[in-house]
């Protein structure tokens, strides 16, 4: 009876021993049969109530199958080792760790993100139109006449069209057309976008900027506004109480223009190097929406009043960070990235 049992145990540790394809399943195999309750353990605990006679050939059976299992296991366990490729399993415990790298926002997305920020906490919508854009809309609607020299070549990168004549954007300014062929006052808009230049690159020059256009138009708004607004965002914008001024200037799509001064966010107006002593810099323009701009996106002329104003990113980003040459922001560099 016992002898029979123990046979069975044997054939059927060794077939699954046999099956075994990882160094755990057959350490539960070995559990299973010889550890402190395995199967073959239990009868060789029972040996003391066996008489005498019958203890010496079961206990030597017993025991004797239980080396042929370790044997098995064993045997079993160098098998699948040698299958393992070491050179390709090994690791070199020397080698240096890798690394993880996080990734830098360019410095013209940081200051998109604050503008965005301040001007969406004082009410304003965040609009978008098209890189390349119609003619139309970022000359015609905007009131430049035919032959306003901004179009000619030097400046504009045309784009070959077989229907209507396109352009890479030149300003953000089309936006507003865009945004209000769709939508009535009163309405108030941040648009801040890619632009392009057919410029001859510098320290001060590049042929792709960024542009941050604002819109406000309702039943009566003036420069006042205008004024109270850019303070407000400048100084939360330079942490630091800034000034504006304005100066005439010339846009087709704005009557009356103007050219928008800030207070230097280095000395604060005294005059400083970065200011060339004038204590302001100067910064985008500005104007009340030309009533042809009104007009060309679909309002009636002379029934509403606005302000729209534009500046370049890479100036705000260059006097924020102090960045001495524009043509860092798009180079791509990873020693200049890295610092943001
Ligand atoms: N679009 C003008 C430019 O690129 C800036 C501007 C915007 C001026 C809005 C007035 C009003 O120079």
């Amino acid at each position: 009876m016992l002898k029979e049992k123990i046979a069975e145990i044997k054939t059927k540790s060794f077939a699954e021993i046999e099956k075994t394809a990882s160094e755990q399943m057959l350490y539960d195999v070995k559990v299973k049969y010889l550890g402190r309750k395995g199967k073959l353990t239990e009868i060789l605990k029972n040996l003391k109530n066996l008489d005498e006679k019958k203890r010496k050939t079961v206990g030597a059976l017993a025991n004797r199958i239980r080396m042929e299992i370790e044997n098995a296991i064993a045997k079993h366990g160098r098998e699948m080792s040698e299958k393992v490729d070491w050179e390709k399993e090994a690791i070199d415990v020397t080698l240096p760790g890798k690394k993880q790298e996080l990734g830098h926002l360019n410095p013209i997305t940081l200051v998109q993100r604050d503008i965005e920020k301040i001007f969406t906490s004082m009410g304003f919508e965040i609009a978008d139109g098209p890189e390349v854009e119609l003619e139309r809309y970022n000359f015609d609607a905007l009131n430049f006449p035919k032959d306003h020299p901004a179009r000619d070549m030097q400046d504009t990168f045309w784009v070959k069209s077989k229907k209507e004549s396109l352009v890479l954007r030149t300003h953000t300014s089309p936006v507003q057309i865009r945004y209000m062929e769709k939508h009535k006052p009163p309405l108030r808009i941040v648009a801040p976008g890619r632009v392009f230049r057919n410029e001859a690159t510098d320290a001060k020059h590049e042929h792709t900027l960024h542009q941050f256009e604002a819109l406000m138009v309702g039943d009566d708004i003036s420069v006042g506004n205008f004024k109270y607004i850019a303070q407000q965002f400048f100084t939360i914008f330079f942490g630091k109480e800034t000034q504006i001024r304005l100066r005439p200037s010339f846009f087709p799509f704005t009557e009356p223009s103007f050219e928008f001064d800030i207070s230097c966010s280095i000395c604060g107006g005294k005059g400083c190097r970065t200011c060339k002593q004038a204590g302001w810099i100067e910064i985008g323009g500005a104007g009340m929406v030309n009533q042809n701009v009104f007009a060309a996106a679909g309002y009636p002329k002379n029934k509403y009043q606005g302000f729209a104003w534009g500046f370049g990113l890479e100036r705000l980003a260059m006097m924020k960070y102090k960045i001495d040459d524009i043509r860092w922001i798009e180079s791509g560099d990873l020693r200049f990235i890295k610092q943001f």
